[in-house]
Parts: structure tokens; C-alpha cells; sequence
């Protein structure tokens, strides 16, 4: 007869890992695993080793807090977060990436539950005792069931990260080319004036309603200048005639781009604008057909991209032509 595995006399606590906790190295396992998982849907991600996970974890046992759930002298599940001075324009807020939450493959379902809700339970606990009255976490996209817990512990859906591998990007290339009226051309430091009056009403579509981001803002014409100079940025503006109409923009992938993507051959999508006359005509989509000329010119094999969930228009054009990676959510209390 094979043993039963009894739950209710396992002995679990949750406990803190701290720098060089004997757990540290089961947390990067896990969070190695949960990239693995999700890699099984998206095989085109990059891939991972347990000693990717290692530093970060490690960092945030330094500039935050990680606990686990330890289960007879191992690790089921842990989380973590650090605290971010201004999050999102809107205060002091606990922040938990999407690499520093990962469970057991080999819990069961309601263990599983358990585990999930009493992390949070704790996590939330934690953030209030330091007087953070928001939480930010973002969630792998194959994670259903910790969406739908945070979901239903007054959590809202906030940011979507997503990527596509550029051979389907091209592949789509029938995106919608916009009318001859528009011509797309790489953007210089001598259009920085040109893109910060863009990037300004960029700003202002994103502090209107529904997205309602408090107080928004863009690059200067000084920043433009600087960000342009740099040698792995990349911006496209689109005309009608000699009237600025749109732009884009992508980098390597920054701090806040899912660590999922992070890797030399993904070029990070971060900013894109059409005036609202020259919408739904394809001009964004010229605009990302540019990008991903420029993503296959160096040698790059996935693009990113990441968006406001509350954002219509952006997430209805990037939902057409990416996979979700990772979703964030942000619960204020
Ligand atoms: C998002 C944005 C750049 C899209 O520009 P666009 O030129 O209208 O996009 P396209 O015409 O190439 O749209 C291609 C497809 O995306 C989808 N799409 C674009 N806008 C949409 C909308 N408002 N509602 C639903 N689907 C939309 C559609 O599938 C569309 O194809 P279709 O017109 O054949 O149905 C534009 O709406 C915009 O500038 N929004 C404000 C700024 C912003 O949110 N920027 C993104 C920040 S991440």
C-alpha cells in the first residue's frame, strides 16, 4: 500500500528569509520552476537557471522582506516585497515583481490555497505595519489561481506585461499598414521638441479618465535629446506631410519590464502615441512594423511590451499583437 500523505499533520510555518537564509537557494528553485512552467506556454521566453533568481532574491532579503512557507524543513511557497517611496505617482507603496512569488509544484490543490492566502495574509500585514497602504504584485500570466485570489481579496488588474518572438511579429506583417498619407521616419536629437509635445499629450491621455494615472508626465525636449544619444534607444516618428502624427519608442528592457523578457535579444517597447485624428487607420501599426525592422537590424528576437490595463486603446492594440506574460495588480487599503 503506498503512504498517505497526510496534510493536517505536516508542520508548517511561515518564516523569514533573510541574507543567507538556508532557504534562499529553495526560492530561487521555486521561482526558477514557476519561469519553467511558464515557459511550457510561451517556449520562446529565455531561459533560466536557479542562480538568475538567486541575486534578486538575495536583493530583496536586503531592500525589502521575503518569507516563506516552510513545510517539514522545506520550502512550499515564499514571497517578498521591497518598498517603493512613490508608486505610481501615488505614494509610498509595497512592491512584490513577479519573479519573488512561487509555489511547489507538488502541492496539492488545497495545500496550494493555503499556502497562497496565508503568504498574503502575512505580506499584507507586514506592508501595513510599516504604514504602506498599497501593494503592487505582479503575477506570471499561467498563474490563474493566484490572480483570482487577489482578485477576489480587493485586488485590481493595473499593468500587462507582454512580448512576441519578432518572426511572428513579422509574419502578422499584414498589420493594418496604414494609407500613403504617413511616412515613417527614424526619430534624431533634433526631434526632441517635436517628441515631448507628443510624449505631453501621451501624459495627458494617460491622466485622463479611465486610466487616471496621477500626475503623469513625459520626457522633456531635454530628455528626449539625452535618451536619443544613447546608443541602444530607438524612436520612430510618423508624419502626414510635415504635421508630427505619432511616435514610438523601445530600449533594452528597464527596470520595470518583466524580468521574464530580460535578455540582450529582447528590444522593450516603452512609449507610443498617435494623435487621436489618425487613429484606427493603422498608423500605430506602421509604427510597430518600424520597430520590428529595427528589433531584426540588431539582431534582436523578441519585442516586449508593457501597458496600463486601464488604458483601452493601448491594451486593445498590444492584445492584438502580443502574449501576455505577466500581469500586476494593486490593492490600496
Ligand atoms: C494605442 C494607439 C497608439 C493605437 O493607435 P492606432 O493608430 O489607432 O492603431 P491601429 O490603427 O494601428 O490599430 C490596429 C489594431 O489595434 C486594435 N485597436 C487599436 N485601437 C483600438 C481601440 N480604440 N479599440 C479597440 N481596438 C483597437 C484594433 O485591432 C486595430 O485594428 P482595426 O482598426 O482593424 O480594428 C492609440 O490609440 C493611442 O495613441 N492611444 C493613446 C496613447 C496610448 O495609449 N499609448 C500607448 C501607451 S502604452
Amino acid at each position: 500500500m503506498s503512504p498517505v500523505y497526510d496534510e493536517a499533520m505536516t508542520d508548517t510555518r511561515i518564516t523569514a528569509i533573510s541574507p543567507g537564509s538556508v532557504f534562499l537557494d529553495e526560492a530561487a528553485l521555486l521561482a526558477c520552476q514557476a519561469h519553467a512552467s511558464l515557459a511550457q506556454r510561451f517556449g520562446w521566453i529565455p531561459e533560466r537557471t536557479p542562480e538568475d533568481f538567486l541575486p534578486r532574491i538575495d536583493w530583496m532579503t536586503r531592500e525589502g522582506e521575503v518569507f516563506g512557507m516552510e513545510d517539514n524543513g522545506h520550502l512550499s511557497g515564499f514571497t517578498g516585497y521591497f518598498i517603493i517611496d512613490d508608486f505610481r505617482n501615488a505614494g509610498p507603496g509595497a512592491y512584490t515583481p513577479d519573479w519573488c512569488t512561487a509555489f511547489s509544484g507538488t502541492l496539492s490543490p488545497s495545500r496550494r490555497e493555503t499556502c497562497r492566502q496565508d503568504l498574503i495574509r502575512h505580506l499584507l500585514d507586514r506592508c501595513r505595519g510599516k504604514g504602506v497602504h498599497i501593494h503592487g504584485i505582479s503575477t506570471l500570466s499561467h498563474e490563474t489561481e493566484l490572480a483570482h485570489q487577489l482578485s477576489l481579496w480587493g485586488y485590481g488588474t493595473i499593468v500587462l506585461d507582454a512580448a512576441q518572438p519578432l518572426t511572428v511579429l513579422q509574419k502578422n506583417r499584414s498589420m493594418n499598414p496604414s494609407g500613403g498619407s504617413i511616412q515613417l521616419r527614424r526619430a534624431a536629437p533634433g526631434d526632441a521638441e517635436t517628441l515631448a509635445a507628443l510624449n505631453d499629450l501621451l501624459a495627458l491621455h494617460i491622466g485622463n479618465a479611465p486610466v487616471m494615472m496621477p500626475d503623469p508626465k513625459g520626457m522633456s525636449a531635454d530628455e528626449w535629446e539625452q535618451w536619443l544619444k544613447q546608443p541602444d534607444t530607438a524612436a520612430c516618428l510618423a508624419f502626414d506631410n510635415s504635421l508630427a502624427v505619432g511616435f514610438i519608442k523601445a530600449e533594452e528592457p528597464q527596470f520595470d519590464v518583466t524580468f521574464t523578457v530580460h535578455d540582450t535579444g529582447t528590444l522593450a517597447i516603452n512609449g507610443m502615441f498617435v494623435l487621436p485624428g489618425y487613429r484606427r487607420r493603422g498608423t500605430a501599426s506602421s509604427l510597430l512594423s518600424w520597430i520590428c525592422d529595427e528589433a531584426e537590424t540588431r539582431g534582436k528576437t523578441l519585442v516586449s511590451v508593457d501597458c496600463e490595463t486601464t488604458n483601452p486603446e493601448a491594451f486593445s492594440f498590444w492584445r492584438r499583437y502580443f502574449e501576455p506574460l505577466s500581469w500586476s495588480f494593486e490593492r490600496r487599503f
